[in-house]
């Protein structure tokens, strides 16, 4: 079977794993998360990490420390249901804002979510290893004192090369333009801890206050348990953290693999593909293709039948049951893409021979 994106393992995760058993760090804590924070931290350039068990946790805790509750909550229709449910964990409700011609959330609709809505709060998922176009939404949030967080679950390693007043560039990675940003080490993802996530923040004490709820709110000026607020169990494992350190010596190696891999798509496939921002550097993590013509739904079964793992492209929050009667700013793209679109498989282990054979099963079907 040839899976949409599998796991691939660097070769060192055992060796730093058994490291991790050896040093009886059998626990949410231990050297391997202190240095997977620290190796995050350096790749990204964000000042304060946090590893959890798993984005979804991130942006929970994300919503918590700044105190986001009852309030709405813009967000992209075009994402997965890990980016709105921690909205809802804290009563809050979801505000639909629909995709601009990069499949992200579009700037004028938010505008006009912000003008209608009291918004307290803005995600913005980068979606398919890609990034939003981000700056006219930091500066609606700017203007009207909204706070930005990033679910960057899909896209590690995604960056803007941003031109200074001195006229050289600088890259800046998707997850540290907000408040907060969130990455996701899900088995799908780019790189993986079979479950896991690190919350980013350039404000130490915002990081500070995570890392205090994640571990169940526990005072620390305390040895018996004194509990003042409600907190998580939400940390992750020191573990699964060593295998993260061994997945992240390849992450450049992973996204060359990735880029690769969509390259290689483009050139058997006369579709269109998701198309990239000037001036930024996605990372490819799934090859997504909107079909001229073709069912989407026919190309999945083809794949399928010859043991090809496929996926239709995200359908959008604001048609799921869950969100019922949900405020949504809509203009067709969404529901479009989801209709026409397709993700194909993008594992860093496929070779041309089999991208260009999946190409051949796709245009026969
Ligand atoms: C856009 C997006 N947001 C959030 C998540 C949640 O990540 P996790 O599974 O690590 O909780 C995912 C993927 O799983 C995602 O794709």
């Amino acid at each position: 079977m040839i899976y949409l994106s599998p796991p691939h393992m660097s070769g060192k995760e055992i060796e730093y794993v058994k490291k991790a058993f050896e040093s009886n760090y059998i626990a949410p804590l231990g050297e391997f998360v202190d240095k997977f924070e620290d190796l995050i931290k350096n790749y990204t350039g964000a000042k304060a990490a946090l590893a959890v068990c798993n984005a979804t946790s991130g942006l929970h805790l994300a919503l918590r420390v700044l105190g986001i509750k009852d309030s709405k909550v813009a967000v992209s229709t075009f994402t997965f249901i890990g980016s709105v449910n921690p909205i809802l964990y804290e009563r809050n409700k979801p505000v639909f804002i629909d995709v601009d011609e990069y499949w992200h959330m579009d700037a004028e609709l938010l505008e006009k979510a912000v003008k209608e809505n009291d918004i307290k709060a803005v995600i913005l998922p980068h979606i398919y290893g890609q990034v939003a176009d981000i700056e006219p939404i930091l500066e609606i949030c700017k203007k009207n004192d909204i706070y930005l967080i990033e679910d960057a679950a899909e896209s590690l390693g995604a960056y803007y090369k941003l031109k200074m007043d001195n006229g050289e560039w600088k890259i800046k990675y998707s997850g540290t333009f907000g408040i907060f940003g969130v990455y996701s080490f899900n088995g799908n993802k780019l790189l993986t801890t079979s479950s896991g996530g690190v919350l980013v923040g350039n404000d130490e004490n915002l990081i500070k206050k995570a890392r205090f709820l994640s571990t169940q709110a526990k005072e620390a000026d305390f040895m018996e348990y004194v509990h003042k607020e409600v907190g998580y169990n939400y940390r992750m494992s020191n573990i699964l953290a060593a295998v993260g350190v061994g997945q992240m010596e390849v992450v450049e190696e992973r996204i060359a693999k990735k880029r690769e891999i969509f390259n290689w798509y483009r050139e058997f496939l006369d579709e269109e593909f998701m198309p990239e921002l000037s001036n930024t550097r996605g990372t490819r993590w799934l090859t997504t293709v909107v079909f001229k013509d073709k069912d989407p739904w026919e190309v999945m079964k083809k794949l399928r039948v010859n043991e090809i793992e496929s996926r239709p492209l995200w359908n959008p929050m604001h048609l799921q049951p869950l969100f019922n009667g949900a405020k949504a700013y809509l203009n067709g793209r969404s529901e479009e893409l989801f209709k026409k679109g397709l993700c194909l498989p993008s594992g860093t282990t496929l070779t041309q021979k089999q991208v260009k054979d999946i190409c051949e099963i796709v245009k026969s079907s």
